[in-house]
């Protein structure tokens, strides 16, 4: 079982007298950053916030720090370092892939987008009609919000070049097959991308079995900087044209990224690598064969706590009037997050968020930028959206039965 207090002993956000007495529920929004993260992002503008990778010695240190953090995200993807690709946000890095794919894209091809996405994969994969593109939608079902594999297996035709989806929707909290998704796919030549950024603070991925092309997250919402991971197959990567300035169009890492990196927050990511190792050292004698086995052992507790957890509130919300809870009404690991929202029939989700920060619980409320999704709901003022309620790791039982005790809706 985690250790839910060593866990937190690792935040100093739990530290501080005033921010301990807050219950976080915001996580899917960007999670809390552990020492081992603050004491590199630290470290970095302290002493090496210097151009990397010159001869001088904070340079060189700069340069070093950087590639550690590339490192360490190759590591836990269980990818290779060219395949990576640590720009801005995954929005942005979405935005240059579909510049990316643009070039190869003729008149009439296909792409599939979803409505259950957030919009960062949706809106720049939509623009290229303007190209010839045909954009089609796989859509969720309004009254579960999720989608049917056998919908996409009737979009797909051998004039699809790609398929976009996301690995666990930001609103709903299901987690999709990517396998089975990247299968369809494939068996018409299509391209898969999916988007895992609501993914990947609960699961971790090996890159070399999720069955798709392109997977995207960011860091930020996975208790580091704020970065977003592109990686893609080589030989995928390498068909794509290049967005980097032509003198980098060699350089893998830099054929996806028009900008300079964020030399700090590259800096900082090896923290995360760090954090999961201390989790690991305090739960575990076996020496692991590498950060991706010690960070799979990890999350394995980590699913099992925020499995728990969701579990505990999704029970209580069944008793609760004038609420629909979205998406499976049990959490299960591999199966659906725990980020759970709540769509209110009476009430405005505003009100309902304004009341439980008075009692110094913090919650979502709005789209979030899924609106495509949170509109195919049925909810009319999507602006006011829905109430979300989004958990990882760190949260607990406590913090979830005080969550119950004042939620009215
Ligand atoms: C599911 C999902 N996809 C994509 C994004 C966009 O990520 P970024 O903020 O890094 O652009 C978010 C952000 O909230 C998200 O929740």
């Amino acid at each position: 079982m985690l250790d839910i207090n060593f866990v937190r002993s690792q935040y100093p956000v739990f530290q501080d007298p005033e921010t301990a007495e807050w219950a976080f529920f915001e996580n899917a929004g960007g999670s809390y950053v552990p020492r081992q993260v603050i004491d590199r992002l630290t470290h970095f503008f302290k002493y090496t916030k210097v151009q990397p990778y010159y001869l001088f010695k904070s340079s060189i240190e700069a340069g070093e720090a950087m590639d550690q953090g590339y490192r360490c995200m190759a590591e836990l993807l269980n990818a290779d370092i060219d395949e990576l690709t640590l720009g801005p946000s995954t929005s942005m890095n979405t935005y240059i892939l579909a510049q990316a794919i643009r070039p190869s894209i003729k008149s009439g091809d296909e792409i599939v987008i979803t409505n259950q996405d957030h919009e960062a994969n949706i809106g720049c994969w939509e623009r290229l009609n303007e190209f010839g593109a045909v954009i089609k939608k796989w859509r969720i079902n309004p009254d579960t919000g999720e989608l049917n594999i056998e919908d996409l297996e009737k979009l797909v035709t051998d004039r699809t070049r790609l398929v976009c989806f996301p690995l666990c929707s930001n609103i709903v909290g299901t987690m999709n097959d990517a396998v089975a998704i990247a299968d369809i796919a494939h068996a018409v030549g299509a391209l898969v991308v999916g988007d895992g950024v609501s993914f990947a603070p609960h699961r971790i991925v090996d890159v070399n079995q999720l069955g798709i092309d392109l997977y995207l997250f960011s860091t930020y919402k996975t208790f580091g900087p704020h970065i977003g991971v592109l990686w893609g197959k080589k030989d995928v990567l390498e068909k794509l044209a290049s967005q980097g300035h032509y003198f980098n169009a060699d350089i893998p890492h830099y054929r996806m990224n028009p900008a300079g990196p964020l030399h700090a927050e590259i800096g900082a990511l090896a923290g995360i690598g760090e954090y999961y190792e201390a989790v690991y050292a305090h739960h575990f004698n076996e020496p692991a064969a590498g950060l991706h086995e010690k960070a799979e052992r990890v999350f394995d507790l980590f699913s099992e706590q925020e499995t728990k957890l969701a579990n505990q509130l999704l029970q209580a919300l069944q008793d609760l009037p004038d609420a629909r809870i979205v998406g499976k009404s049990r959490a299960e690991i591999g199966k659906r997050a725990s980020t759970i929202s709540i769509i209110p029939l009476k009430r405005k989700p505003s009100d309902i968020a304004k009341e439980l920060a008075t009692r110094k619980i913090a919650v979502g409320k709005g789209h979030f930028y899924g609106r495509r999704c949170v509109e195919a709901l049925g909810v009319e003022d999507s602006e006011e959206g829905v109430v979300r309620i989004s958990l990882v790791h760190y949260n607990t039982e406590e913090e979830v039965d005080w969550l119950i005790n004042n939620l009215s809706m």
